[in-house]
């Protein structure tokens, strides 16, 4: 038994949000040797090194218990949507004495919408958000990192489907806002990350990814967010650097 698992075995859940089921070790070894497969099959394909390319486990409804099974499977950065259930998952972990048993820290990602009076919490407990989307934002959070923490690193979420209802900023818009957040002192601006159309098109999402692909080599910026469980091997082979994966590592979410 590796320390994760005695993590894993003895932190209990309870928030009343996720009311999805936990993992045991097993699954999620399997289910992320897997994803590990796909990812590197991807990045053969594309000629790429396997180690360009981020595994992002977005835990988001699913119990602490699921993220420390998967902890104890080896993956240490998580996603998460939903500000209280991700608060609750990451003091209750940081308050339990075992804790220590991790052989990594895990590293927390916020990927959902962001309401400008909710960003205290953001800018206090996690090491990146990939959901900016306009400069208020951007200022609170720059104002409301703590200075025992280093720069929050954060991505620009760009609406690549030009659909009105999803997040982002409008492509055109996207290099005046990463010039106004590299102004601010307590962000690191690392890239940009986009959700697709809600499409099997593959010419349409390919076109979408490659949208957002042209945007980050233009800024020179290292991270390119994109991808999830049915289409991570466009997403790798448009450039992805962080392929943000939930349903397939988790299960359906309920
Ligand atoms: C922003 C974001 N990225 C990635 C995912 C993971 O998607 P999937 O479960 O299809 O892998 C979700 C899930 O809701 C999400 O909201």
């Amino acid at each position: 038994m590796t320390p994760n698992n005695q993590v894993s075995s003895q932190v209990s859940s309870s928030s009343s949000t996720q009311v999805s089921a936990a993992l045991s070790t097993e699954v999620a070894t399997q289910r992320l040797a897997a994803i590990e497969q796909r990812i590197q099959q991807a990045c053969d394909k594309a000629g790429r090194n396997r180690a360009s390319v981020h595994l992002l486990a977005v835990s988001k409804t699913f119990p602490l218990e699921a993220v420390l099974d998967m902890a104890a499977a080896g993956q240490t950065r998580f996603g998460e949507n939903y500000l209280q259930e991700s608060i609750d998952k990451i003091t209750q972990l940081a308050a339990s004495p075992n804790q220590a048993g991790l052989q990594t820290p895990l590293e927390w990602h916020f990927i959902g919408p962001i309401q400008s009076n909710k960003t205290r919490p953001i800018a206090e407990h996690f090491d990146w958000v990939h959901s900016v989307d306009r400069l208020k934002i951007a200022q609170r959070l720059s104002e409301q990192r703590p200075d025992r923490l280093g720069p929050l690193n954060v991505l620009i979420q760009v609406n690549t489907s030009g659909e009105d209802s999803k997040s982002g900023v409008h492509p055109a818009e996207v290099e005046a806002l990463a010039l106004a957040i590299q102004q601010l002192p307590r962000l690191q601006l690392r890239g940009l990350m986009t959700i697709p159309s809600n499409t099997d098109d593959m010419v349409k999402l390919r076109g979408e990814f490659l949208l957002c692909a042209d945007l980050q080599k233009k800024l020179q910026l290292d991270t390119l967010s994109m991808g999830m469980s049915s289409d991570l091997e466009l997403a790798i082979e448009c450039g992805s650097t962080c392929v943000r994966v939930g349903t397939a590592l988790f299960g359906q979410r309920t």
